[in-house]
C-alpha cells in the first residue's frame, strides 16, 4: 500500500479524566491511528483536554462524536458504572469500541454491552493492558504448554493505596459507578490475570472490610479462599487501605515448577527441570514501563494501553487476531461478583462457569 492510500483509523474518547490521558498518549503512539474527536460532559474540561493533546473536535454531544464518518473506534473511558450507554450508542452508530475495565460493574450490564456489539456487528476491545506484559505472556505460555506440571496454589494479591482524595470525588467506591471498591476496581487487574493464568475458580468463599476508607459504599479491604475445579487451591487478597502500595503479585505453585509475578516481573521462576533460556529470565531487571499504580493510578506509563490499541488497528485494519474479547474480559466481573455474593451472605458461592 503506498503513503497515499494508506488507511487510517479514527478514534474518539467519550470521558475526559485521568485514564482518558492513556488512551490519548496510546493513539497518538500507536501506527496509523489518529485521535479526531472527545466527548465529555463539561465543555471546558473537554476543551482542555482536546488542547492539551491537539485534538481537533471536542463536544459535550455524544451524537455529534458518534455522527462523524472519520471516527472509526470509541474510547469509552467514563466512570465503570457509565461504560453502558455510551457503548450502545457507540455500536448502534457502527463504531468499534476500547472499553476500559471494568466492562461494567454488573453482568446484566455486561451482557447488554456484548449484546448490543453483536448485534451491530462490531468489534469490542477490553482493556487489561496487564496482559500485555512480556513476563505475563511467558508465565501464561509454560502453564499452557504445562510446564507446572499439576497445579497446587494459584493467588493474587493487589495490595495498594488508594488516598482520601481519591475516594472524595462522586464515583470512587460507589456501588452504582464503581460497583464496589478494592476488588472491583484495583483488584481486578490482579484477578483477570489470576483467572487466566489457572482458569475459573468453581467455588470461593469471601470477606470483605472497610478498614481505613470507611465513607465508602463499597469495601477497602477483602479476602478469598478459592477452589479450582482441578482441585488446586488459591487466595485473593486486595486492598486500597494500606501504605504505601506494592506491587501486584501472582503466585503460580505447581508440581514440577512456580512462579512469581511483581508487575511484571519474575521475581521467582524454579522449576524442576531447569532449560538454558531460565537464565535470562532470572538475571533480568524489573521493566519499569509496566509497573502498576499500586501508590497512586498515574503511576502506570501508557505501554499497556499502547499495546492494546496497536493490535486493535492491526486486527481493523489487517485482519490480525485479537488477543482479548468482551467474554473473556467478562469472566473477571463474574468471579468479582461471586466473592461479593459469598461474602454478603458468609458462605461459600459456585462460580458461574
Ligand atoms: N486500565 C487501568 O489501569 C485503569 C486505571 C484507572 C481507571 N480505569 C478505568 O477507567 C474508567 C475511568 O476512570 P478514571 O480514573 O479516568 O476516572 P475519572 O474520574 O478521572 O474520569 C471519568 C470521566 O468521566 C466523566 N464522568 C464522571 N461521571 C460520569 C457519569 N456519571 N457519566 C458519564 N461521564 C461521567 C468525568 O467527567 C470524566 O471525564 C473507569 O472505568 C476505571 O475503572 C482503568
Amino acid at each position: 500500500m503506498t503513503s497515499a492510500s494508506r488507511r487510517i483509523l479514527g478514534f474518539g474518547i467519550v470521558g475526559v479524566g485521568m485514564i482518558a490521558d492513556f488512551h490519548a498518549r496510546a493513539i497518538k503512539d500507536a501506527p496509523d491511528c489518529r485521535l479526531i474527536g472527545v466527548c465529555s460532559r463539561s465543555s471546558e474540561r473537554t476543551g482542555e483536554f482536546a488542547r492539551r493533546h491537539e485534538v481537533p473536535f471536542a463536544t459535550t454531544d455524544l451524537k455529534m462524536l458518534l455522527s462523524r464518518t472519520d471516527i472509526d473506534v470509541i474510547c469509552i473511558t467514563t466512570p465503570s458504572g457509565a461504560h453502558l450507554e455510551p457503548a450502545v450508542a457507540a455500536a448502534e452508530a457502527g463504531k468499534h469500541i476500547v472499553m476500559e475495565k471494568p466492562l461494567e460493574v454488573t453482568l446484566d450490564r455486561i451482557d447488554a454491552m456484548l449484546e448490543a456489539t453483536r448485534k451491530a456487528g462490531v468489534v469490542l476491545m477490553p482493556i487489561f493492558q496487564a496482559r500485555t506484559g512480556e513476563n505475563v505472556l511467558r508465565l501464561k505460555s509454560a502453564l499452557v504448554s504445562g510446564r507446572f506440571g499439576r497445579l497446587v496454589l494459584a493467588s493474587a494479591y493487589v495490595k495498594w493505596h488508594r488516598s482520601a482524595v481519591y475516594y472524595a470525588d462522586s464515583w470512587h467506591g460507589t456501588l452504582k459507578l464503581d460497583g464496589g471498591g478494592a476488588l472491583i476496581n484495583q483488584g481486578i487487574h490482579g484477578i483477570d490475570l489470576l483467572q487466566w493464568f489457572a482458569g475459573m475458580p468453581s467455588e470461593v468463599f469471601s470477606w470483605n472490610t472497610r478498614r481505613v476508607h470507611t465513607g465508602i459504599e463499597g469495601e477497602d479491604t477483602a479476602v478469598a479462599s478459592l477452589r479450582y475445579p482441578c482441585g488446586a487451591l488459591g487466595s485473593i487478597e486486595a486492598t486500597t487501605a494500606m501504605h504505601p502500595g506494592w506491587a501486584r503479585r501472582i503466585e503460580i505453585c505447581g508440581e514440577n515448577g512456580s512462579a512469581v509475578l511483581e508487575d511484571d516481573f519474575l521475581v521467582r521462576w524454579d522449576f524442576r527441570h531447569v532449560r538454558e533460556e531460565d537464565k535470562a529470565i532470572l538475571a533480568a531487571r524489573p521493566d519499569p514501563t509496566m509497573r502498576s499504580g499500586a501508590g497512586a493510578p498515574d503511576q502506570m506509563t501508557h505501554v499497556g494501553h499502547l499495546r492494546q490499541i496497536s493490535s486493535l488497528a492491526n486486527h481493523l485494519l489487517h485482519g490480525s487476531a485479537l488477543e482479548l474479547d468482551g467474554p473473556e474480559a467478562r469472566k473477571a466481573v463474574a468471579l468479582i461478583q461471586a466473592l461479593y455474593a459469598s461474602a454478603k451472605s458468609g458462605r461459600s458461592m459456585p462460580v458461574p462457569a
